[in-house]
């Protein structure tokens, strides 16, 4: 499956770019107290596949409870969102979700994927030319937390709609997901946007959901450390790190963290910086959310209040926000 910064199950991935944009932002982090670096740098190649791992396990409800809703309701939503649609993807991750949404729509006229990755997009692109021959895709490499513009619409084509799906938007400071959501309420004016967001539920389900127990997610997590080795000459002993997770119930939100198992110094690119036994680097906050919550930050951002639609055990919720003209 994608995940943000422009995070995307296949809904997050960031690439360096070959800029030297990984090694400014983990300088930086491990200068800082607390430590902490952006969950963007999760998603190289290997990052990507432990990702998608994570939405098979069977702790992880997100994906497998967000496509049963889109499947349920489907019609539903191609019948809110109309024939002709335009469907802009925050994100180009796996494409089981998108082409649900595809294939239930009435004669959707164009699929613009974004992300900052454009060989990921191409590979998307292809395989949705070669399975809709009747709709455009037009890849967009931008980085989707900032300001970028999209193509005209085209002649007779129905709303914009967006397609936001995974809860990638969890992944967000809460300030940041108001940023996000203001600019989509901007881009989708007179469509509207299909957001999956993870809802607030029982502790011990989202502490299952962080802390599996083939170890995958801890392994996603220490990978961060990996890819510092592999890419800059880092030289983290990933064995003296331990993946912590834990759900901040007031804050609703999982913390992630990588902790220190001793007292240890380690060197990137020519940097040296000590670690006490237990200290942490922040990897990752996944937000939970109220429907009414993230309906008050959907309508502080410009957008109307749609449907949404939920599985029984309210453990994931899919929304309709519309967005004025
Ligand atoms: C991409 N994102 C929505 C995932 C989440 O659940 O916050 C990333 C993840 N981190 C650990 N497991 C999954």
């Amino acid at each position: 499956m994608t995940p943000p910064s422009a995070l995307s199950s296949s809904d997050a991935r960031r690439d360096d770019a070959g800029d030297g944009a990984f090694a400014r932002e983990l300088l930086q982090a491990l200068s800082q107290r607390p430590r902490r670096i952006s969950p963007k740098w999760f998603y190289d190649a290997r990052g990507s596949q432990l990702f998608d791992r994570i939405c098979e396990l069977p702790e992880y409800y997100p994906t497998r409870t967000e496509l049963d809703i889109l499947r349920r309701h489907a019609d539903e939503i191609a019948q809110r969102i109309g024939r002709g649609a335009e469907i802009v993807e925050f994100g180009a991750g796996s494409l089981v979700k998108v082409r649900l949404l595809l294939d239930a729509l009435d004669a959707p006229r164009r699929y613009l994927p974004i992300d900052i990755s454009g060989e990921h997009l191409e590979a998307a692109a292809r395989q949705l030319r070669a399975d809709h021959p009747g709709l455009a895709v037009q890849p967009v490499v931008a980085d989707y937390t900032r300001p970028f513009a999209l193509p005209a619409p085209l002649p007779g084509q129905g709303r914009r709609v967006g397609f936001f799906p995974g809860s990638t938007i969890g992944n967000f400071e809460p300030e940041e997901a108001l940023t996000f959501l203001r600019q989509a309420a901007r881009l989708l004016r007179g469509g509207g946007l299909l957001l999956g967001v993870d809802l607030v539920k029982r502790p011990a389900l989202l502490h299952a959901a962080y802390n599996d127990a083939q170890g995958v997610t801890a392994a996603f997590n220490l990978n961060l450390l990996a890819r510092a080795n592999a890419e800059l000459g880092a030289d983290f002993d990933l064995s003296a790190f331990d993946h912590a997770a834990f759900y901040n119930a007031p804050l609703h939100r999982i913390e992630m963290y990588l902790q220190s198992r001793r007292a240890q110094a380690v060197k990137v690119q020519g940097r040296r910086f000590e670690f006490e036994e237990g200290e942490t680097l922040h990897t990752e906050f996944s937000h939970k959310f109220t429907i009414e919550g993230l309906r008050a930050l959907a309508v502080r951002a410009g957008f109307g209040i749609g449907p949404v639609w939920t599985d029984p055990e309210r453990l994931f919720s899919v929304h309709w926000l519309p967005a004025a003209q």
